[in-house]
């Protein structure tokens, strides 16, 4: 199913390039939203304003170039992409994959691609090129880092001459394409899931909150990772800086009490629940209406605890697969099983948020996935391979 994907399509310059305009139109006729990307040679070649047009999206011709609507463009293109398919690719571009040079739009948002979005390409060039020695190594390599290759065809060639290195046609290329995402793991099809993200801010005063550091990345990708599964995703989402993810209903709220409120209205119905959010566990007792004005040397906060959401959910239980996060500075297996116990959850994903490449903001993380019955260390991983890793676990539950 291409409905609704959103499908980022690398356009570069080989003289197949008129063709990825029908593969623009017939990859939005099965309702896949299309971003489509040129190179500077596909440029030469085709008007980046026929794929505006085919696709009614902005076309990114360029790292400088202005475009409306879109953000850090090669972060913002990579991180919203259910898939990216680069067809025709040349020899250039392979090149450059293989050996991570990021020097155009493509190639910089091919290396910001998350681990787990799955990639094609379509390799399309004359026969001797095709076969030529470091072609044929640089894919072998493509095909080693998880691309998908759609082998070109036999045919006429733009050279004149006749043999491999054509692209196949539009229609096979989307079928290729349609085929692999419909047969890629929908294990989670029916189910409801709710992930909630990001850190809660607890108000002082009109201006001032208290907060921690959590981004948000972790549930977000958990959020994604579920809805390319297939499930009926809820994102309860604390403010962050990321994009929304496709297809998914985001609630948003600010404080613990809000997040609480929100996960009650959704838990009966919910089949999962991951608990991704950094929750305060304090909020201040009395909120000043009025900015506090700086007369005093020192200023006293009360705080009072908030309501332990998860442990309320673990007590609420009834069919629903309970899974927390534990961030911690030290003790970290002892106090995240002591949570699993207490909080009555399936499992429980701790991480010494002080490791580099752990925790808070980072892109990875480092964990351990904590049952009852074993402790499993995982290497460190992006945030996107870990929210599909979690679902593995979730499955076999
Ligand atoms: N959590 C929650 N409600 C809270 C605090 C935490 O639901 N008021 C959830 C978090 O979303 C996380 C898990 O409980 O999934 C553990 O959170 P963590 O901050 O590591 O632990 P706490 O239970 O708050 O304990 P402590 O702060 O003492 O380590």
């Amino acid at each position: 199913m291409l409905e609704n994907k959103t499908v980022l399509l690398g356009v570069t310059g080989g003289i197949a390039a008129y063709k990825a305009v029908e593969i623009a139109s017939r990859l939005r006729k099965q309702g896949a939203i299309v971003k489509t990307i040129m190179t500077a040679s596909a440029q030469e070649l085709v008007q980046p304003r026929l794929f505006q047009e085919i696709t009614g999206n902005p076309v990114s011709t360029s790292m400088w170039a202005e475009i409306p609507n879109l953000q850090t463009k090669h972060i913002a293109l990579a991180q919203e992409a259910d898939c990216l398919l680069i067809a025709p690719a040349t020899a250039n571009i392979i090149g450059k994959i293989a050996s991570g040079i990021a020097d155009d739009m493509l190639s910089t948002t091919v290396v910001a691609l998350p681990d787990t979005t799955p990639r094609y390409i379509a390799p399309a060039m004359n026969t001797q090129m095709y076969k030529n020695k470091v072609v044929q190594e640089n894919l072998r390599r493509l095909k080693d880092l998880g691309w998908h290759i759609i082998t070109p065809a036999t045919g006429r060639l733009a050279c004149g001459a006749e043999g491999l290195g054509r692209l196949p046609e539009p229609v096979d290329i989307v079928n290729v394409l349609q085929d692999m995402e419909e047969t890629r793991e929908a294990d989670l099809q029916g189910k409801k899931v709710l992930v909630t993200a990001g850190g809660t801010r607890e108000a002082i005063d009109p201006v001032r909150y208290i907060g921690n550091h959590s981004s948000g990345k972790m549930g977000y990708a958990l959020a994604k990772a579920a809805q390319l599964r297939g499930a009926e995703v809820v994102l309860v989402t604390a403010p962050t800086n990321l994009p929304v993810p496709h297809g998914v209903e985001v609630v948003a709220i600010e404080t613990a009490e809000e997040l609480r409120q929100a996960v009650l209205k959704y838990y009966p119905e919910q089949d999962i629940v991951v608990m991704a959010a950094a929750v305060a566990d304090y909020r201040v007792k009395v909120q000043s209406d009025k900015k506090i004005k700086k007369d005093a040397e020192e200023l006293q906060l009360t705080l009072v605890k908030n309501t332990d959401i998860l442990r309320e959910l673990g007590e609420k239980k009834t069919k629903q697969i309970l899974v927390g996060f534990a961030a911690e500075t030290h003790n970290l297996t002892a106090y995240a099983k002591e949570k699993l116990q207490k909080k009555n959850l399936d499992f429980i994903v701790a991480n010494d948020v002080t490791k580099p490449g752990a925790g808070f903001g980072s892109d990875t993380n480092i964990v351990q996935i904590i049952r009852p019955e074993a402790v499993q260390n995982i290497p460190k991983m992006s945030k996107e391979a870990l929210a599909d890793l979690i679902f593995d676990e979730i499955a076999k539950i």
